[in-house]
């Protein structure tokens, strides 16, 4: 098992273009969501949804708006990652969040209440947003461990694709994408801070 991670770790980069040719199937694609589905969040809020582009016409009227990145029509499905906003203790979805807490319920939802609510709005966006980076290492190293090709990208404009794909935004902001697929071109060779210089022992 560590082996495979290994592998899948070197498998992974950042895919800048995608074989249009491959298509990923149905049973993959359910398996590298449901990694992100099933990633951790603070307080189990679950604080996501991903939205799948698989329709050819719409990955066009992305790419202008996503710095015209080739990533977005040559990928065989682009995950949009979606935070929610709102998070405070008051809100229905965080309180049915903690009704699988039974007799711990109120607590939960106070030790929440104290933790969340004395933050300004864009701060609680901005922490729920940070949950979604994690299960979209979950997504990306999934995808990886069957050989399956992504490229994150945060390189568009936030409103304009928001608008072109309905987002509610009352309740919803796009923290990135995730192109899906099968790359083209080798795996360039892959740039790191040193071990040492990064992990310190204390
Ligand atoms: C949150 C995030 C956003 C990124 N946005 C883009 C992007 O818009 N376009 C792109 O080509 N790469 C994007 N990248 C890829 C990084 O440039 C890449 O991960 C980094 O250079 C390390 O290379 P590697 O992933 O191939 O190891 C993004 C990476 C992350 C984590």
């Amino acid at each position: 098992m560590r082996n495979q991670f290994e592998e899948a770790l070197h498998f992974r980069h950042a895919c800048k273009l995608f074989d249009t040719a491959k298509k990923i199937t149905e049973e993959d694609l359910h398996f590298i969501l449901d990694a992100g589905r099933l990633a951790p969040s603070s307080f189990g809020m679950e604080g996501w949804e991903f939205r799948v582009v698989q329709s050819g016409t719409l990955k066009e009227q992305l790419k202008p708006l996503c710095w015209d990145q080739p990533q977005i029509t040559t990928c065989s499905d682009l995950v949009v990652l979606l935070s929610r906003k709102n998070m405070r203790s008051t809100n229905p979805y965080v309180v049915e969040q903690f009704r699988p807490r039974g007799e711990h319920f109120e607590r939960y939802l106070q030790v929440y209440h104290d933790f969340v609510d004395p933050r300004s709005d864009e701060e609680i966006n901005c922490w729920s947003g940070k949950q979604v980076y994690i299960a979209s290492g979950f997504i990306m190293m999934a995808a990886a461990s069957i050989e399956i090709d992504s490229c994150p990208i945060e390189g568009f404009d936030k409103e304009k694709v928001e608008a072109l794909l309905g987002i509610d935004t009352e309740n919803f902001e796009i923290q990135h994408l995730i192109a899906l697929g099968y790359r083209v071109n080798e795996q360039p060779p892959r740039h790191r801070r040193p071990f040492e210089d990064v992990v310190r022992f204390l």
